[in-house]
């Protein structure tokens, strides 16, 4: 590496932590006691899954503080039932803390839902791209009649988005703390990265009433 790269790559590193140093103090100057309280525990009331693009931050994209939203991002907000890297947060969320409001955070132009519409490889992701694929292929009578590319893409978005509150829904977790309490919402949203805002797609889950007949699960039989 050359000597100016290296700097410059040293410098961006460093900006990290003075950034880190700056955010400690806004808050300290703001509120003296601000870390003790966040370290005495958590108690979000919702959990967030979203993309992992760096563009869509669910603290800043809805305007809520440390504390406030317990996260989980992948590539283009995909929820997979063998994934235990999900289940472990859906379920923590879920029964541990409680949390009332679980979204999936989509957002238009994603560049997973782009790569997934297109024949090109891309490495190993391309095993990941193989579920918004499926979703592809689910909605395929409706996709392929859109011929604009964008329009296209925004609106496999919106679809992923929707089959991904179906597959929460469709867990155990979701289904038997659907058994326990009447407070716990699955909401699908989208987010427009060149407004900002973001528009609730109206597929708020509340029960498994809407799920096919094979997806919906007696009392298990092991409790
Ligand atoms: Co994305």
């Amino acid at each position: 590496m050359s000597i100016e790269k290296n700097e410059k790559q040293k410098r961006g590193y460093d900006e990290l932590l003075q950034g880190n140093r700056d955010w400690v103090k806004n808050e300290t100057e703001k509120d003296p006691d601000y870390f003790n309280k966040l370290a005495a525990g958590q108690e979000p009331d919702v959990l967030w899954i979203g993309c992992s693009d760096s563009r869509v931050p669910a603290n800043e994209v809805t305007n809520t503080k440390p504390g406030q939203v317990f996260v989980h991002r992948n590539i283009a907000n995909v929820c997979v039932h063998s994934d235990m890297n999900m289940l472990s947060v859906l379920d923590y969320a879920v029964n541990v803390l409680k949390v009332k409001h679980v979204i999936v955070s989509g957002h238009y132009g994603c560049g997973g839902i782009a790569a997934a519409l297109s024949n090109q490889q891309f490495g190993l992701i391309d095993n990941w791209l193989r579920h918004i694929k499926d979703v592809y292929r689910l909605h395929s009578h409706e996709l392929d009649r859109i011929s604009n590319e964008t329009l296209k893409v925004n609106r496999l978005v919106e679809l992923n988005v929707i089959e991904q509150v179906y597959n929460l829904c469709k867990t155990t977790i979701v289904q038997n703390a659907w058994r326990e309490r009447e407070d716990l919402e699955i909401h699908g949203w989208v987010i427009d990265i060149s407004t900002g805002l973001v528009k609730d797609l109206h597929v708020t889950a509340k029960s498994s009433e809407n799920l096919g007949e094979v997806f919906k699960l007696d009392e298990s039989k092991v409790r």
